[in-house]
């Protein structure tokens, strides 16, 4: 911090001039629900306006698709800027497998893309004997909680546990030799009890091919709260790609049916190492239904045929892991916890071509838990899990809504349901989507 001080005969007055208090923007986009809310589209569309996309936390358990000129990219790891050829970091709270990611950086080169991609030398790497035990734990609980068996938990347990792999180890031999010979027994015991293959951990093949990726990324290895803050102080402009969605938040959320990372909007700053002032805005991405994949409570889940419907009409499958997404309607009470968890200045909403031709189109507007009616989630997952919904209706559309160019030509009753959800939850919807494609999306003053 630079500072300058003023003396006077009586007293000497220290002033701290903050240096990147000025015309900084930086942006953080969290998603709203239970992820896949389509923050890929939405942080796609935005990175035109910005100099640096980065990601701040979860890992290739994120699955976020960007559809232009009628192409799809799936991006596990690569932020969702890549379309755009903006700068893009990989932060150090994020826990990354090297060969998904080498293999997305080969994909999108081989289309074309030019690449100028950043990792933060501290990033957690996810090793295989994470995935091992990760599927090894799954197996053996009774209940179940659906993990992507990404090997995410575990790599996380191992951040705070002080016994990670860094990206930084994977670009020098000696390292990762040392820091597997120091973790390495205590992690062949715990797959050797549950009853897996230890040799895994440090006999596997995948030691010379970590470290051959190692040395392919080594110049990308950089200090990515420097370049972040630096990079405010010359005014240029920063978006924080959130992954997952606030109830898989590993504090917030439905636990124990939760990723293993802090998908809120605060999170960014702590694991990015940026200043909570220097936040200017918080957009949330908002499915115009709820969806989950995965296990865990979701009150306004639909086991019915309009259920299914809305998992054909909105491709609702897994973009990571393939499985059906589990389907149900708006439930503005989860949203409202989610505007309070992420302290969101502005709302997009996604996905609202879905819900053409259903009529009528139901809201949860409150649960009815045991006798009383709540109009906010209660404090615990059990409880959560008994709530029924308290459902208003609003009448739905006919017509196809995924060509229009303007807000104000979408139907009238398409409207009202927008502007139902900005009333209940008191934020500004600035965008809605009415389809995958970076054109197909309307803004509104
Ligand atoms: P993310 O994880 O939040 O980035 O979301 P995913 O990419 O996993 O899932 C969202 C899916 O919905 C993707 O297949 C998107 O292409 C698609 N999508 C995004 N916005 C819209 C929309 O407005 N309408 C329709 N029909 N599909 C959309
Ligand atoms: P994006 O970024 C939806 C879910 C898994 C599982 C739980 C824990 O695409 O929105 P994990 O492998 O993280 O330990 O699994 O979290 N999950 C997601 N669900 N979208 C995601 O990411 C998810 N990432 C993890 O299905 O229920
Ligand atoms: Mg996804």
């Amino acid at each position: 911090m630079a500072f300058s001080y003023i003396q006077t005969s009586a007293i000497k007055i220290v002033i701290y001039v903050v240096p990147h208090l000025g015309d900084h923007m930086f942006t953080i986009l969290t998603g709203a629900q239970f992820g896949d809310e389509g923050k890929g589209k939405v942080i796609d569309l935005l990175a035109e306006n910005y100099d640096i996309v980065v990601r701040f936390q979860g890992g290739d358990n994120a699955g976020h698709t960007v559809v232009v000129g009628g192409k799809t990219y799936k991006l596990h790891l690569v932020p969702s800027g890549a379309l755009f050829e903006k700068r893009l970091l990989v932060g150090p709270g994020v826990v990354l497998n090297p060969r998904v990611l080498w293999s997305e950086i080969e994909a999108l080169e081989a289309e074309g893309l030019k690449l100028d991609l950043g990792i933060d030398a501290k990033t957690s790497i996810i090793m295989p004997y994470h995935i091992e035990l990760d599927g090894l734990r799954e197996k053996a609980r009774t209940e179940k909680i659906g993990t992507t068996n990404r090997g995410i938990g575990f790599a996380y347990v191992d951040k705070i546990a002080r016994e990670e792999v860094q990206m930084e180890d994977l670009t020098d031999p000696a390292l990762l030799e040392a820091k597997l010979n120091e973790i390495g027994p205590a992690k062949e015991k715990a797959i050797a009890d549950m009853g897996g293959d230890p040799t895994i951990v440090k006999y596997g093949p995948f030691i010379d091919e970590y470290l051959e990726i190692g040395k392919k990324l080594k110049d990308k290895v950089v200090d990515v709260s420097r370049e972040i803050n630096a990079a405010l102080d010359e005014d240029k402009t920063v978006l924080a790609e959130g992954a997952q969605g606030a109830f898989l938040d590993v504090i917030h959320g439905t636990q124990k049916f939760v990723t293993s990372s802090f998908t809120t909007a605060g999170s960014a700053c702590a694991n990015l190492g940026v200043g909570p002032v220097m936040v200017d805005n918080v957009v949330g991405v908002i499915k115009a239904y709820i969806t989950r994949v995965g296990e865990g409570p979701m009150p306004t889940e639909l086991k019915d045929e309009t259920g299914v419907r809305m998992r054909e009409m909105g491709g609702e499958y897994g973009t990571t892991t393939g499985r059906p997404r589990r389907c149900g309607w708006f439930d503005a009470v989860l949203a409202l916890k989610s505007c309070y968890l992420n302290g969101y200045t502005e709302l997009a909403l996604t996905k609202l071509d879905v819900l053409t031709g259903l009529n009528p189109l139901k809201m949860c507007v409150g649960y009815e838990l045991e006798g009383e009616e709540l109009g906010y989630p209660p404090e615990s997952t059990a409880k959560l899990a008994r709530c029924q919904p308290i459902y208003e209706d609003m009448p739905g559309w006919t017509e196809d809504i995924t060509g229009i160019d303007s807000y104000k030509d979408l139907p009238a009753n398409a409207k009202s349901y927008v502007e139902k959800l900005e009333e209940l939850l008191g934020v500004d919807i600035t965008g809605v989507s009415v389809g995958p494609g970076r054109e197909q999306t309307l803004f509104r003053d």
